[in-house]
């Protein structure tokens, strides 16, 4: 049997799903719009699944998840007049909340949301191939960012639940909504990377519309109903059709208060661009990166292979986070390739729902394409790949490619792989990956190995400034969410973390009076008497 046969050979046969990963395709036919389920009668979009199934004869097949609606123009518009409705000029039910009534339906959303925990991971399984662990980990690392940002808020609202007097002014400081918030997240972590906006700007009193993402739009289907139930009408709608067709036409709308995108920065810099208003906008964006490691002739090679292996592969290397390229100190360079091609070779490639595995097929069916292209290019000048069975591909099953040694004429020095593809590039002088990191359009993390408290300490005072952190002798990663989650550059713009969110999805607004008698008596009679949501001393425990 040929290495590739090998490869095709892990996609099941139908029968050869376990029960308990089966789905039944969800053929999605409504939209939530107002505060309603609402049928949808047009065009439609059939979901194919990264996991494909072998025919008898062996042909690999995608298996179909089901079939979502194909909004156009029409629908983004009905969702955006129903936001903005319920926005309505901040005098909205929602905007004028109490934080406490806010954070009450929330916390009854997440209590729904638990209920469809099963449902929504195999979704994910099957919509992105994520293996069942890590969608686990997906779904309760949102749950309980969700409770993380209720507490936060708490704090927040518990420190602004004051007057200050200055000067013979007397104001209450507090954080106010934006407006109306276009919610769009990535496919590689649907649910976490939407919930990590959409949260905050909820909570915040904002009203938003949600466009899922291309593949791992059906694990939101579930979910519409908690968000039904949980929310008042208009609060949250959403919206399903080709990104390129709705999302302009909702930007030029001039209706979008916050664009909240973790996406390219491509799209985000022509999405911008079509409000027309650009300073009435605010971006909260998660963008492109090539987080780079620097292996210096000191690292510990056990924790750096360790490290660089999760750091590069995870969920396939389809990570914003990812290690995309490894640069090695050249003393070094044989044997750190040799030991991470070993642990490479020892990843288990397999279906998502078998326990132990670690590498599986690809939701973008076009993906082992282009990393082969990647491979064939980096190759063709001069790199090779070093592990046995590098780069080898059945459907959308591609095994991971060590590539070395790479250099600046190759794709993969440059491009965001954003998949199973490693690039490993030697250096003599730590100043050149300094120069790449420099010259580099992104500036998301680095990952730092070695030992020298000397030369790490001096690297670091460099790469702070090019970077939004660096992990010594460590992956880069997201977490824990209550850290700064930022980039330069390319990478991002404004900065999330359960804390920053809440900051990034309002505006600071305050009541001010003079310290008169006659003021004194009116805010305390306000506050007495309960009779704003905004002029109030409570406390929320
Ligand atoms: O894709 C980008 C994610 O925010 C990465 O999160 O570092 O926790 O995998 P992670």
């Amino acid at each position: 049997m040929t290495k590739i046969s090998e490869l095709a050979a892990l996609f099941p046969l139908a029968n050869d799903i376990p029960a308990d990963a089966r789905i039944t395709p969800l053929h999605q036919r409504e939209t939530l719009v107002g505060g309603e389920m609402r049928r949808h009668e047009g065009d439609t979009k059939t979901v194919l699944s990264a996991v494909h199934l072998r025919q008898e004869d062996g042909l690999l097949v995608p298996a179909e998840v089901g079939s979502y609606p194909l909004g156009g123009p029409k629908e983004a518009r009905e969702a955006l007049d129903a936001a903005v409705s319920a926005y309505d000029s901040g005098r909205g039910r929602w905007p004028t909340m109490t934080v406490a009534g806010r954070i009450a339906c929330v916390e009854h959303f997440a209590r729904l949301m638990v209920e469809r925990r099963e449902e929504v991971v195999r979704l994910i399984m099957w919509e992105i191939g994520k293996t069942r662990q890590d969608a686990q980990k997906e779904f309760d690392r949102t749950v309980e960012y969700i409770s993380a940002t209720v507490e936060a808020l708490k704090e927040l609202d518990n420190g602004n639940s004051r007057f200050q007097v200055v000067d013979g002014t007397i104001a209450q400081i507090r954080r106010a909504p934006l407006g109306v918030v276009l919610c769009m997240g990535p496919f590689n972590y649907p649910l976490n990377e939407t919930f990590t906006t959409l949260i905050p700007a909820l909570i915040m009193g904002n009203t938003v519309v949600l466009k899922p993402p291309k593949f791992g739009a059906l694990l939101f289907y579930p979910l519409l109903f908690a968000f039904q139930k949980a929310f008042p009408a208009g609060v949250i709608n959403t919206i399903y059709g080709r990104g390129e067709e709705i999302v302009p036409y909702l930007m030029g709308s001039g209706e979008i208060n916050v664009l909240a995108l973790i996406g390219s920065s491509r799209v985000a810099d022509s999405l911008k661009k079509q409000h027309p208003k650009s300073n009435r906008l605010r971006a909260v964006l998660g963008l492109d990166a090539k987080n780079p490691a620097i292996v210096l002739p000191d690292a510990d090679l056990d924790i750096t292979v360790r490290e660089c292996v999760a750091g590069s592969l995870s969920f396939n290397g389809q990570r914003c986070t990812a290690l995309k390229v490894i640069f090695v100190h050249r003393s070094i360079a044989d044997s750190f390739v040799s030991r991470f091609a070993e642990a490479v070779g020892k990843l288990r490639c397999g279906m998502p729902w078998e326990p132990g595995v670690q590498i599986t097929p690809l939701p973008d069916q076009k993906k082992p394409r282009y990393l082969a292209e990647c491979v064939a290019e980096a190759v063709k000048h001069g790199a090779c790949v070093v592990n046995e069975g590098g780069g080898e591909s059945a459907g959308t099953m591609f095994r991971p490619a060590v590539v070395y040694p790479v250099n600046e004429r190759m794709r993969l020095y440059h491009e965001e792989q954003f998949g199973p593809v490693v690039p490993v590039v030697p250096f003599d002088d730590v100043n050149e990956p300094l120069d790449y990191i420099i010259r580099s359009p992104y500036g998301q993390q680095v990952s730092l190995f070695g030992n020298d408290p000397q030369q790490i300490g001096l690297l670091t005072d460099q790469l702070v400034n090019q970077v939004c952190r660096v992990n010594l002798n460590c992956q880069c990663q997201r977490g824990p969410d209550v850290f700064p989650f930022a980039g330069r550059k390319d990478s991002a713009e404004g900065t999330l973390s359960v804390g920053d969110a809440l900051r990034a999805f309002s505006i600071r607004s305050m009541v001010a009076t003079r310290q008169s008698s006659s003021d004194k008596a009116l805010l305390t009679a306000i506050v007495d008497g309960r009779r704003s949501n905004f002029i109030s001393t409570g406390f929320l425990l």
